[in-house]
Protein backbone atom coordinates (compact mmCIF):
# COMPACT_ATOMS: atom_id res chain seq x y z
CA UNK A 1 0.00 0.00 0.00
CA UNK A 2 1.43 3.32 -0.86
CA UNK A 3 1.79 6.15 1.88
CA UNK A 4 -0.91 8.34 1.36
CA UNK A 5 0.87 11.11 3.27
CA UNK A 6 3.98 10.95 0.47
CA UNK A 7 1.12 10.98 -2.06
CA UNK A 8 -0.51 14.46 -0.71
CA UNK A 9 3.12 15.89 -0.81
CA UNK A 10 2.73 15.18 -4.59
CA UNK A 11 -0.25 16.89 -5.00
CA UNK A 12 1.04 20.92 -4.71
CA UNK A 13 -2.91 21.68 -4.57
CA UNK A 14 -3.00 20.47 -0.75
CA UNK A 15 -0.14 22.80 0.10
CA UNK A 16 -3.17 25.73 -0.64
CA UNK A 17 -5.38 26.86 2.10
CA UNK A 18 -9.13 27.60 1.17
CA UNK A 19 -11.51 30.04 3.30
CA UNK A 20 -7.88 29.55 5.76
CA UNK A 21 -9.12 26.17 6.36
CA UNK A 22 -6.88 23.16 5.06
CA UNK A 23 -7.90 22.05 1.78
CA UNK A 24 -10.68 19.06 2.13
CA UNK A 25 -11.08 18.47 -1.52
CA UNK A 26 -14.13 16.05 -2.57
CA UNK A 27 -14.84 16.41 -5.80
CA UNK A 28 -12.22 14.43 -7.71
CA UNK A 29 -15.65 12.92 -10.07
CA UNK A 30 -16.32 16.01 -11.03
CA UNK A 31 -12.52 16.32 -12.12
CA UNK A 32 -9.36 15.66 -9.74
CA UNK A 33 -6.28 17.13 -8.64
CA UNK A 34 -3.05 17.08 -10.69
CA UNK A 35 0.06 15.26 -9.26
CA UNK A 36 3.74 17.69 -9.83
CA UNK A 37 5.39 15.21 -12.23
CA UNK A 38 1.81 16.01 -14.93
CA UNK A 39 2.84 19.92 -14.27
CA UNK A 40 6.19 19.57 -14.63
CA UNK A 41 6.40 17.49 -17.80
CA UNK A 42 3.42 19.78 -19.58
CA UNK A 43 5.63 22.99 -18.15
CA UNK A 44 8.66 21.21 -19.76
CA UNK A 45 7.26 20.34 -23.03
CA UNK A 46 6.14 23.54 -23.40
CA UNK A 47 9.67 25.04 -22.51
CA UNK A 48 11.77 23.35 -24.47
CA UNK A 49 10.19 20.24 -26.20
CA UNK A 50 6.98 22.13 -27.76
CA UNK A 51 6.13 22.04 -32.07
CA UNK A 52 3.12 20.07 -33.91
CA UNK A 53 3.28 16.30 -34.62
CA UNK A 54 3.00 14.30 -37.86
CA UNK A 55 3.86 17.36 -39.83
CA UNK A 56 7.49 18.33 -39.25
CA UNK A 57 10.97 17.12 -40.75
CA UNK A 58 13.03 18.52 -37.96
CA UNK A 59 14.38 17.50 -34.46
CA UNK A 60 11.26 19.10 -32.16
CA UNK A 61 8.47 17.98 -34.28
CA UNK A 62 9.80 14.12 -34.90
CA UNK A 63 11.06 13.90 -30.87
CA UNK A 64 7.23 15.37 -30.27
CA UNK A 65 5.77 12.65 -32.59
CA UNK A 66 7.59 10.06 -30.80
CA UNK A 67 6.48 11.25 -27.51
CA UNK A 68 2.57 11.67 -28.21
CA UNK A 69 2.69 7.99 -30.35
CA UNK A 70 4.34 6.67 -26.94
CA UNK A 71 1.38 8.41 -24.62
CA UNK A 72 -1.17 6.04 -27.27
CA UNK A 73 1.20 3.23 -25.95
CA UNK A 74 0.79 3.95 -22.16
CA UNK A 75 -3.05 4.48 -22.68
CA UNK A 76 -2.86 0.79 -24.25
CA UNK A 77 -1.16 -0.36 -21.70
CA UNK A 78 -3.13 1.32 -18.95
CA UNK A 79 -6.28 -0.31 -20.34
CA UNK A 80 -4.53 -3.44 -21.96
CA UNK A 81 -5.68 -2.94 -25.19
CA UNK A 82 -4.33 -5.32 -28.12
CA UNK A 83 -2.52 -2.26 -30.22
CA UNK A 84 -2.02 1.40 -29.53
CA UNK A 85 -4.07 1.95 -33.18
CA UNK A 86 -7.60 0.65 -30.76
CA UNK A 87 -6.19 4.16 -28.46
CA UNK A 88 -7.92 7.31 -30.38
CA UNK A 89 -7.65 10.60 -28.74
CA UNK A 90 -10.29 12.72 -28.34
CA UNK A 91 -10.94 15.49 -26.49
CA UNK A 92 -13.51 14.07 -23.54
CA UNK A 93 -15.54 11.00 -23.03
CA UNK A 94 -17.81 13.53 -24.04
CA UNK A 95 -16.37 13.70 -26.98
CA UNK A 96 -15.58 10.16 -27.12
CA UNK A 97 -19.12 9.29 -26.83
CA UNK A 98 -20.56 11.85 -29.25
CA UNK A 99 -17.73 9.83 -31.98
CA UNK A 100 -19.43 6.40 -31.37
CA UNK A 101 -23.01 7.73 -32.07
CA UNK A 102 -21.90 9.68 -34.80
CA UNK A 103 -19.92 7.67 -36.61
CA UNK A 104 -20.47 4.16 -35.70
CA UNK A 105 -23.96 4.73 -34.59
CA UNK A 106 -25.26 6.71 -37.92
CA UNK A 107 -23.63 4.39 -39.92
CA UNK A 108 -25.49 0.73 -38.24
CA UNK A 109 -28.19 1.62 -37.10
CA UNK A 110 -31.36 1.32 -38.02
CA UNK A 111 -34.86 2.81 -37.61
CA UNK A 112 -36.11 -1.26 -36.84
CA UNK A 113 -32.79 -1.32 -34.05
CA UNK A 114 -33.07 -1.09 -30.36
CA UNK A 115 -30.14 1.14 -28.50
CA UNK A 116 -29.94 -0.10 -24.52
CA UNK A 117 -28.65 2.41 -21.68
CA UNK A 118 -29.13 2.52 -17.85
CA UNK A 119 -31.28 5.06 -15.88
CA UNK A 120 -27.55 5.78 -14.03
CA UNK A 121 -26.14 7.15 -17.33
CA UNK A 122 -24.68 10.58 -17.39
CA UNK A 123 -26.01 13.15 -20.05
CA UNK A 124 -22.95 12.08 -22.03
CA UNK A 125 -24.57 8.39 -22.27
CA UNK A 126 -27.66 9.58 -22.68
CA UNK A 127 -28.35 12.68 -24.78
CA UNK A 128 -25.92 11.80 -28.12
CA UNK A 129 -28.50 8.71 -27.89
CA UNK A 130 -31.76 10.74 -27.90
CA UNK A 131 -30.89 12.86 -30.46
CA UNK A 132 -29.80 9.79 -32.66
CA UNK A 133 -33.19 8.26 -31.95
CA UNK A 134 -34.61 11.17 -33.05
CA UNK A 135 -32.57 11.45 -36.47
CA UNK A 136 -32.61 7.35 -37.07
CA UNK A 137 -36.06 6.46 -35.43
CA UNK A 138 -34.55 3.18 -33.42
CA UNK A 139 -35.44 2.55 -30.05
CA UNK A 140 -34.05 3.86 -26.79
CA UNK A 141 -34.74 1.28 -23.77
CA UNK A 142 -33.59 2.36 -20.39
CA UNK A 143 -32.76 -0.44 -17.83
CA UNK A 144 -33.89 0.49 -14.48
CA UNK A 145 -31.87 0.87 -11.04
CA UNK A 146 -33.41 -0.55 -7.59
CA UNK A 147 -34.23 1.88 -4.75
CA UNK A 148 -30.76 1.33 -3.69
CA UNK A 149 -29.28 2.30 -6.88
CA UNK A 150 -28.12 -1.47 -7.74
CA UNK A 151 -28.03 -2.38 -11.24
CA UNK A 152 -31.25 -4.13 -12.26
CA UNK A 153 -29.79 -6.98 -13.57
CA UNK A 154 -33.53 -8.59 -14.23
CA UNK A 155 -34.81 -5.64 -15.72
CA UNK A 156 -31.60 -5.57 -18.27
CA UNK A 157 -32.02 -8.60 -19.29
CA UNK A 158 -36.12 -8.43 -19.80
CA UNK A 159 -35.20 -5.45 -22.01
CA UNK A 160 -31.97 -6.93 -24.18
CA UNK A 161 -33.43 -8.88 -27.05
CA UNK A 162 -31.81 -9.58 -31.11
CA UNK A 163 -32.84 -6.08 -31.50
CA UNK A 164 -30.21 -4.91 -29.08
CA UNK A 165 -27.76 -3.49 -31.37
CA UNK A 166 -26.05 -1.59 -28.90
CA UNK A 167 -25.67 -1.28 -25.37
CA UNK A 168 -24.40 1.85 -23.92
CA UNK A 169 -23.34 2.10 -20.36
CA UNK A 170 -21.72 3.43 -17.40
CA UNK A 171 -19.07 1.52 -15.88
CA UNK A 172 -19.41 3.32 -12.35
CA UNK A 173 -22.66 5.88 -12.16
CA UNK A 174 -21.48 9.47 -11.31
CA UNK A 175 -24.22 9.94 -8.32
CA UNK A 176 -24.79 6.96 -6.88
CA UNK A 177 -21.27 5.39 -7.11
CA UNK A 178 -22.42 1.91 -7.71
CA UNK A 179 -20.13 -0.33 -9.82
CA UNK A 180 -21.97 -1.79 -12.57
CA UNK A 181 -21.67 -5.43 -13.34
CA UNK A 182 -19.74 -4.84 -16.83
CA UNK A 183 -18.32 -8.58 -17.49
CA UNK A 184 -21.80 -10.29 -17.59
CA UNK A 185 -23.47 -7.23 -18.75
CA UNK A 186 -20.60 -7.51 -22.09
CA UNK A 187 -21.17 -11.28 -22.46
CA UNK A 188 -25.24 -11.29 -22.25
CA UNK A 189 -25.19 -8.19 -25.02
CA UNK A 190 -22.70 -10.78 -27.42
CA UNK A 191 -25.04 -12.97 -27.04
CA UNK A 192 -27.78 -11.17 -28.83
CA UNK A 193 -25.49 -9.73 -31.14
CA UNK A 194 -25.04 -6.33 -29.70
CA UNK A 195 -22.08 -4.23 -29.50
CA UNK A 196 -20.94 -2.45 -25.93
CA UNK A 197 -19.72 0.66 -25.46
CA UNK A 198 -18.73 1.44 -21.68
CA UNK A 199 -19.35 4.74 -20.17
CA UNK A 200 -16.02 4.51 -17.71
CA UNK A 201 -15.56 8.08 -17.06
CA UNK A 202 -15.95 7.49 -13.24
CA UNK A 203 -14.81 3.80 -13.21
CA UNK A 204 -11.50 4.30 -14.58
CA UNK A 205 -10.48 6.25 -11.87
CA UNK A 206 -11.30 4.21 -9.36
CA UNK A 207 -10.16 0.26 -10.46
CA UNK A 208 -8.17 -1.47 -13.12
CA UNK A 209 -9.64 -1.71 -16.35
CA UNK A 210 -8.76 -4.38 -19.12
CA UNK A 211 -10.74 -4.14 -21.79
CA UNK A 212 -9.68 -7.40 -23.31
CA UNK A 213 -10.89 -9.60 -19.93
CA UNK A 214 -13.58 -6.99 -20.58
CA UNK A 215 -14.53 -7.60 -24.40
CA UNK A 216 -16.33 -4.36 -24.48
CA UNK A 217 -16.08 -2.89 -28.18
CA UNK A 218 -15.76 0.33 -26.64
CA UNK A 219 -14.43 2.43 -23.84
CA UNK A 220 -14.72 6.20 -23.12
CA UNK A 221 -12.80 7.82 -20.68
CA UNK A 222 -11.96 11.45 -19.82
CA UNK A 223 -8.01 12.63 -18.93
CA UNK A 224 -9.40 15.53 -16.23
CA UNK A 225 -10.48 12.65 -13.87
CA UNK A 226 -7.83 10.44 -14.21
CA UNK A 227 -5.38 13.32 -12.45
CA UNK A 228 -4.75 14.06 -16.25
CA UNK A 229 -5.13 17.93 -17.97
CA UNK A 230 -8.57 18.55 -19.23
CA UNK A 231 -8.91 18.64 -22.91
CA UNK A 232 -8.16 14.98 -23.28
CA UNK A 233 -9.99 12.42 -23.80
CA UNK A 234 -10.08 8.84 -24.66
CA UNK A 235 -12.07 6.00 -26.90
CA UNK A 236 -10.78 3.01 -27.09
CA UNK A 237 -12.22 0.82 -29.94
CA UNK A 238 -11.60 -3.07 -31.22
CA UNK A 239 -9.28 -2.62 -34.31
CA UNK A 240 -12.31 -3.91 -36.87
CA UNK A 241 -14.94 -2.21 -35.75
CA UNK A 242 -12.66 1.19 -35.95
CA UNK A 243 -12.14 0.47 -39.21
CA UNK A 244 -14.99 -0.10 -40.52
CA UNK A 245 -16.49 3.32 -39.12
CA UNK A 246 -16.28 6.81 -41.09
CA UNK A 247 -14.75 9.61 -39.92
CA UNK A 248 -15.78 11.75 -37.40
CA UNK A 249 -14.54 15.05 -38.32
CA UNK A 250 -12.54 15.85 -41.61
CA UNK A 251 -9.50 17.74 -42.14
CA UNK A 252 -5.96 18.01 -41.57
CA UNK A 253 -4.32 14.46 -40.39
CA UNK A 254 -7.12 12.16 -40.90
CA UNK A 255 -7.08 11.73 -45.02
CA UNK A 256 -5.00 9.45 -47.18
CA UNK A 257 -4.92 11.17 -50.39
CA UNK A 258 -6.45 14.57 -51.43
CA UNK A 259 -7.96 15.76 -54.41
CA UNK A 260 -10.02 18.87 -55.68
CA UNK A 261 -12.65 16.39 -56.21
CA UNK A 262 -12.36 13.28 -53.56
CA UNK A 263 -10.56 11.98 -50.49
CA UNK A 264 -9.29 8.81 -49.17
CA UNK A 265 -9.11 8.48 -45.26
CA UNK A 266 -6.35 7.45 -43.28
CA UNK A 267 -6.61 3.99 -40.99
CA UNK A 268 -7.41 4.76 -37.32
CA UNK A 269 -6.64 5.99 -35.18
CA UNK A 270 -5.84 8.60 -37.35
CA UNK A 271 -8.78 8.77 -39.20
CA UNK A 272 -10.71 10.09 -36.05
CA UNK A 273 -8.40 12.68 -35.07
CA UNK A 274 -8.44 15.57 -37.05
CA UNK A 275 -6.28 18.92 -36.95
CA UNK A 276 -3.72 20.02 -34.13
CA UNK A 277 -4.33 17.13 -31.53
CA UNK A 278 -4.41 17.97 -27.96
CA UNK A 279 -0.50 17.28 -27.99
CA UNK A 280 0.63 18.26 -24.81
CA UNK A 281 -2.12 17.14 -23.00
CA UNK A 282 -1.89 13.46 -24.10
CA UNK A 283 1.32 13.41 -23.01
CA UNK A 284 0.23 15.06 -19.87
CA UNK A 285 -2.36 11.98 -19.19
CA UNK A 286 -0.14 9.41 -20.22
CA UNK A 287 2.18 11.02 -17.18
CA UNK A 288 -0.92 10.62 -15.29
CA UNK A 289 -1.25 7.53 -15.82
CA UNK A 290 1.66 6.32 -15.33
CA UNK A 291 1.38 8.06 -12.16
CA UNK A 292 -1.35 5.81 -11.51
CA UNK A 293 0.18 2.74 -12.34
CA UNK A 294 3.50 3.46 -10.26
CA UNK A 295 1.31 3.88 -7.32
CA UNK A 296 -0.93 0.67 -8.47
CA UNK A 297 -4.16 0.35 -9.59
CA UNK A 298 -4.81 -2.59 -6.96
CA UNK A 299 -3.43 -0.23 -3.64
CA UNK A 300 -5.35 2.89 -5.17
CA UNK A 301 -8.83 0.69 -4.98
CA UNK A 302 -7.71 -1.07 -1.96
CA UNK A 303 -7.18 2.36 -0.40
CA UNK A 304 -10.76 3.98 -1.56
CA UNK A 305 -12.40 0.88 -0.94
CA UNK A 306 -11.07 1.48 3.21
CA UNK A 307 -12.03 5.06 2.64
CA UNK A 308 -15.39 3.97 1.21
CA UNK A 309 -15.96 1.79 4.19
CA UNK A 310 -15.05 4.27 6.57
CA UNK A 311 -17.10 7.13 5.41
CA UNK A 312 -20.30 5.24 4.89
CA UNK A 313 -20.14 4.29 8.70
CA UNK A 314 -19.52 7.51 9.65
CA UNK A 315 -22.41 9.47 7.29
CA UNK A 316 -24.73 6.94 8.40
CA UNK A 317 -24.29 8.33 12.08
CA UNK A 318 -25.54 11.70 11.39
CA UNK A 319 -29.26 11.82 11.61
CA UNK A 320 -31.27 13.05 8.91
CA UNK A 321 -28.69 12.36 6.80
CA UNK A 322 -29.93 10.30 3.40
CA UNK A 323 -27.60 8.67 1.30
CA UNK A 324 -28.28 8.40 -2.12
CA UNK A 325 -26.84 4.97 -3.73
CA UNK A 326 -26.37 2.36 -0.76
CA UNK A 327 -25.63 -0.72 -3.48
CA UNK A 328 -23.17 -3.15 -2.10
CA UNK A 329 -21.31 -2.94 -5.20
CA UNK A 330 -20.17 0.95 -4.52
CA UNK A 331 -16.80 3.03 -4.82
CA UNK A 332 -16.04 5.92 -3.35
CA UNK A 333 -18.89 8.29 -4.26
CA UNK A 334 -21.61 9.55 -1.30
CA UNK A 335 -24.48 11.62 -2.44
CA UNK A 336 -26.83 12.51 0.14
CA UNK A 337 -29.27 15.48 1.44
CA UNK A 338 -30.11 16.32 5.34
CA UNK A 339 -33.67 16.91 6.64
CA UNK A 340 -34.34 20.81 6.19
CA UNK A 341 -31.22 22.24 4.96
CA UNK A 342 -31.00 22.55 1.36
CA UNK A 343 -27.89 21.19 -0.61
CA UNK A 344 -26.57 24.68 -1.90
CA UNK A 345 -26.60 26.00 1.83
CA UNK A 346 -25.23 22.73 3.03
CA UNK A 347 -22.45 23.06 0.15
CA UNK A 348 -21.81 26.97 1.05
CA UNK A 349 -21.25 26.17 4.94
CA UNK A 350 -19.32 23.44 3.65
CA UNK A 351 -16.96 25.47 1.71
CA UNK A 352 -16.14 27.94 4.35
CA UNK A 353 -14.90 24.94 6.57
CA UNK A 354 -12.39 24.42 3.48
CA UNK A 355 -14.65 21.61 1.86
CA UNK A 356 -15.07 20.96 -1.79
CA UNK A 357 -18.06 18.94 -2.45
CA UNK A 358 -20.58 19.08 -5.76
CA UNK A 359 -24.11 20.26 -5.51
CA UNK A 360 -26.97 19.50 -8.29
CA UNK A 361 -28.13 16.94 -10.35
CA UNK A 362 -24.61 16.46 -11.69
CA UNK A 363 -25.11 16.08 -15.08
CA UNK A 364 -27.15 13.24 -14.52
CA UNK A 365 -30.83 14.74 -14.31
CA UNK A 366 -32.71 12.13 -14.94
CA UNK A 367 -31.31 9.73 -12.31
CA UNK A 368 -31.16 12.40 -9.65
CA UNK A 369 -35.25 12.97 -10.07
CA UNK A 370 -35.64 9.28 -10.32
CA UNK A 371 -34.15 8.45 -6.82
CA UNK A 372 -36.55 11.32 -5.59
CA UNK A 373 -34.42 14.85 -5.77
CA UNK A 374 -33.65 17.78 -7.94
CA UNK A 375 -30.72 18.40 -6.43
CA UNK A 376 -28.30 16.29 -3.68
CA UNK A 377 -24.61 16.89 -2.03
CA UNK A 378 -21.72 14.57 -3.54
CA UNK A 379 -19.09 13.98 -1.88
CA UNK A 380 -15.88 12.03 -4.17
CA UNK A 381 -13.13 10.37 -3.40
CA UNK A 382 -9.44 10.29 -4.98
CA UNK A 383 -5.96 8.32 -4.64
CA UNK A 384 -5.42 11.11 -1.95
CA UNK A 385 -7.93 11.52 -0.09
CA UNK A 386 -7.63 10.15 3.65
CA UNK A 387 -9.84 9.16 6.56
CA UNK A 388 -9.23 12.80 8.13
CA UNK A 389 -10.88 14.30 4.99
CA UNK A 390 -14.04 12.06 5.94
CA UNK A 391 -14.17 12.73 9.47
CA UNK A 392 -13.73 16.73 8.33
CA UNK A 393 -16.43 16.42 6.07
CA UNK A 394 -18.64 14.63 8.91
CA UNK A 395 -18.11 17.22 11.63
CA UNK A 396 -18.94 19.97 9.31
CA UNK A 397 -22.39 18.32 8.68
CA UNK A 398 -23.10 18.00 11.87
CA UNK A 399 -22.11 21.54 12.81
CA UNK A 400 -24.29 22.49 9.50
CA UNK A 401 -27.04 20.97 10.87
CA UNK A 402 -27.08 23.38 14.39
CA UNK A 403 -27.43 26.50 11.71
CA UNK A 404 -31.11 25.29 11.10
N1 LIG B 1 -19.16 14.28 -14.98
C1 LIG B 1 -18.57 15.04 -13.95
C2 LIG B 1 -19.26 14.87 -12.64
O1 LIG B 1 -19.91 13.89 -12.40
C3 LIG B 1 -18.35 16.45 -14.33
O2 LIG B 1 -19.15 15.75 -11.81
Amino acid sequence: MYDIEQVRKDFPIFDIKINGKANTFLDSGASAQKPRCVINKMAQIYSTEYANVHRGSYLLSEEITSAYEEARETVRHFLNAASSSEIVFTRNATESINLVAASWGRKFLTKIDEVLISEAEHHANLVPWQVLRDEIGFELKICRVKDDGAFDWDDFCQKLNGKTKLVAITGMSNVLGTILPLKEIVTAAHRVGAKVLVDACQLAVHQKIDVRDLDCDFLAFSGHKTYGPTGIGVLYGKYDILDSMPPYQCGGDMVDVVTYQTTTFDVPPARFEAGTPAIVQAIGLAEALKYMMSLGLDDIKAHEDELTSHAMAELSKIGGLHMIGTSESKGGIFSFVIDGIHPQDLAFILDKEGIAVRVGHHCAAPLVRRMGYESVVRASLGLYNTKTDMDVLCKALNKAKTFF
